[in-house]
């Protein structure tokens, strides 16, 4: 079989490549290694930035989020019982984030790409690039017995962050930067009412807190644990304990509890693998980098990767002009450097780090009284958590 861009992996960087090329009449395959109900059973992120959503609007797949997102004006920053605001609209000049969550968002992508008769494989096993130096690159997958061959012009890898494409870069050829932190988030997803409309981070002497939603009937909480917890040992019961411990008391207060309906431990971590370009292999997404979820900056990355992609996609094959695909690691690297930044700038400030000195503590502190006592200080962190231009 043959297509003009065959994509490896099927997660929401995958298939809004997908579907806005095919939009565009650029023909592709995405091959996913899980079965479907299993991707739509992760719960991940749940914040987009404007430009997400309007790409999501660009790939026609808008509809639902516009219709059962929330738009967020703001959030807030809970510490040593206060709540201080972060007015998003006042100090990014107008701006704000969409509340919707990446099972639904992926869904929609789904429906898209079924509507469109888009060729999406699930269950594919041992994906494999190859001659990804010359004209002619092919993918193969195993289907059972079958050994499966799809030639194309380009390969795609948007397969996450322990996909095959990456580490099918030579060693030699690829550079991987990573800071490892000594904690992980525990997650809850439960249908309850949301403590407050607005998402609540929350500094506490015990540990980060975040108080999330999906909907006004779906609530995600999570807690900071330390590496070493397993879910065995966070019943619900002791996780709405740890979690009220760490909010304002007249948040607390007013939390509704009930059985959660999913429970995870994610590990934090920041990664970036350059380039993101290896002859006719392109990375796109986690498969490239990743960052600690604190700035809700993750997805909104897969998104910026995937809007440089599809324009350098588009120039090519209706105009014949490469300078995008040529300059797309480097254009890619430049955002991607700047949500790291980001990312890594709101987990310091959130979090407890086991072997702060007491001097790295003042210094969190100040930093956190200095945000909330500047207003150019706000601007920054409004303007990165809305999202820097593409
Ligand atoms: P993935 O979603 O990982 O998709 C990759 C796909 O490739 C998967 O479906 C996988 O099954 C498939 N695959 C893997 N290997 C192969 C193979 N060999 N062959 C074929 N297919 C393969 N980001 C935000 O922006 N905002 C947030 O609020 C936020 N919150 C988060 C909260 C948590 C708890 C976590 C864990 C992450 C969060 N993120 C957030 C990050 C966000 O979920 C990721 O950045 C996003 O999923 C990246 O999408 P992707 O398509 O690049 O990769
Ligand atoms: C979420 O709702 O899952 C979420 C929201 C904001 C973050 C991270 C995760 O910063």
């Amino acid at each position: 079989m043959k297509v003009q861009v065959c994509i490896i992996g099927g997660g929401p960087s995958g298939l809004l490549l997908s579907q806005l090329l095919h939009l565009q009449g650029i023909d592709t395959i995405v091959l996913e290694k899980h079965s479907r109900d299993y991707v739509l059973s992760r719960i991940r992120a749940g914040v987009l930035e404007h430009g997400f959503a309007a790409l999501m609007r660009e790939a026609q797949c808008g509809e639902r989020m516009d219709r059962e997102g929330e738009i967020h004006e703001g959030f807030y920053i809970a510490h040593d019982d206060v709540m201080d605001r972060v007015d998003l609209n006042k100090y990014s000049g107008g701006s704000s984030v969409v509340v919707y969550g990446q099972t639904e968002l992926t869904r929609d992508l789904y429906e898209a790409r079924d509507k469109m008769k888009g060729n999406v494989v699930h269950n594919v096993a041992d994906a494999a690039p190859h001659d990804l130096k010359s004209d002619a690159p092919y993918v193969t997958y195993r289907d059972g017995d079958r050994l499966v061959r799809i030639d194309c012009d380009y390969v795609i890898g948007a397969d996450g962050f322990h996909g095959v494409s990456r580490t099918s870069i030579p060693k030699d050829v690829l550079r991987e930067y990573e800071r490892l932190y000594p904690f992980g988030w525990l997650g809850v997803l439960s249908r309850t009412k949301p403590v407050s409309p607005e998402l609540i981070y929350s500094k506490h002497e015990r540990g980060f807190a975040l108080c999330s939603l999906r909907s006004q009937t779906l609530s995600r909480y999570y807690i900071q644990v330390p590496l070493t917890d397993k879910l065995e040992d966070w019943p619900d019961d002791a996780f709405w304990a740890e979690l009220k411990r760490r909010l304002p008391q007249d948040v607390a207060a007013k939390l509704v509890t009930g059985p959660s309906i999913e429970k995870s431990i994610a590990p934090l971590r920041s990664f970036v693998a350059e380039p993101m370009r290896y002859g006719r292999l392109f990375l796109a997404g986690d498969a490239a980098h990743i960052v600690p979820p604190t700035g809700a900056r993750g997805l909104n990355s897969a998104a910026s990767d995937i809007y440089y992609l599809y324009h350098a996609m588009v120039d090519h094959y209706k105009k014949g002009d490469d300078s995008g695909l040529e300059a797309y690691s480097q254009k890619a690297l430049a955002r991607v450097w700047k949500a790291q930044r980001f990312s890594w700038w709101m987990t310091t400030l959130l979090h407890r780090f086991p072997n702060n000195t007491p001097y790295d503590d003042k210094l969190q502190e100040t930093e956190l009284q200095y945000l909330f006592s500047s207003e150019k200080a706000l601007g920054s962190l409004a303007e990165n958590y809305v999202g820097l231009p593409f």
